[in-house]
């Protein structure tokens, strides 16, 4: 593997569930594989899981971390080719990813969507300009489009919690007062066919993700049909992608309550957190026993640890 942004990247899925399983058995047993090595970990955004469990997991092989919050003491980054730089923007990305790059032998980068202009959203552009520029393997770690390490780190819960070969797993969007990007449920939408699940997703009318993510999805409007015999159910908020960016509804009818996980087949909830009780689920779910959100941000280490290895590995 030579970057980590999507799951396009993965080129041998078996090597990757090897992977997983062997960081699961045993997380400490590589310490020489970081030896004399760094990360550097760019956050254009807030973060508690991504930076915390990526750290972790870099302890975990001996691989030395920088966090490196670049809108609080880096220079503002221009990121279009032949800009005339007499902006606020003083650095490059073409200067500043190939200088990070001469400084670590991996990048993890975190930029969320703006939310204004879709199809400047949609290129991925910063991730892009570091694949293009920096020399080393990128992570993404929240791009504008996709979320990869959450999306592995959902596979891993729900392969640990399935009980039956062919687990219906439901995506449902719910409310939020505030903008949320698509980009997890997108970036889950687009590890799913590499899996044997029953998958459905639900949603508002209005909330359409990009048809290269649900071309291959069954999809409804109708929440509860949707959740009927479920197994799992994740739950996550996105703004409009038809009309985007907008939030075109907050009452609270698609909330996941206790009423509504009682047409599931005793679903496990999941989120990928941070979560708004009470707005997008009732504190009964996320209290219940059938809530796994505490092992799957907990696993959020276990994917950091198996993508830093595979990358390292074939470094
Ligand atoms: N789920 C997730 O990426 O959490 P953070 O935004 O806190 O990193």
């Amino acid at each position: 593997m030579q970057h980590f942004t999507s799951a396009q990247d993965i080129k041998d899925w078996s090597l990757l569930w090897q992977k997983v399983q062997q960081v699961k058995d045993d997380s400490q047993g590589r310490k020489a594989l970081g030896a004399g090595k760094a990360m550097c970990l760019i956050f254009l955004n807030a973060s508690l899981r991504t930076r915390l469990s990526t750290q972790r997991a870099a302890m975990n092989i001996g691989l030395d971390t920088v966090v490196f919050d670049i809108n609080q003491g880096g220079w503002q980054l221009e990121m279009a080719d032949g800009t005339v730089m007499n902006g606020s923007k003083a650095e490059h990305v073409k200067e500043a990813a190939a200088v990070i790059g001469s400084y670590y032998d991996l990048i993890g980068i975190r930029a969320f969507a703006q939310l204004k202009d879709r199809d400047e959203d949609y290129q991925e552009t910063i991730v892009q300009q570091f694949k293009k520029y920096a020399g080393v393997p990128i992570i993404s770690l929240e791009s504008s489009v996709r979320h990869p390490l959450q999306s592995l780190t959902d596979l891993i819960t729900i392969e640990e919690y399935r009980k039956k070969e062919c687990p219906k797993v439901v995506l449902s969007w719910a409310p939020h007062p505030r903008a949320l990007p698509q980009a997890v449920a997108n970036s889950f939408l687009e590890w799913m066919p590499h899996t044997d699940y029953e998958v459905v997703l639900t949603h508002p009318a209005g909330y359409e993700l990009a048809n290269e993510f649900t071309q291959e999805i069954r999809t409804t409007t109708n929440q509860r049909e949707a959740l009927q015999g479920a197994d799992f159910v994740y739950v996550k908020n996105w703004s409009s992608y038809q009309e985007y960016g907008q939030v075109l509804r907050t009452d609270d009818e698609w909330i996941i309550n206790k009423d509504k996980m009682q047409l599931t087949n005793n679903a496990h909830f999941m989120h990928c957190l941070p979560v708004r009780r009470n707005v997008v689920v009732a504190d009964q779910v996320i209290d219940s026993s059938n809530s796994l959100v505490i092992p799957q941000a907990a696993h959020r280490v276990t994917a950091a640890q198996t993508v830093l290895e595979l990358l390292l590995d074939h470094a």
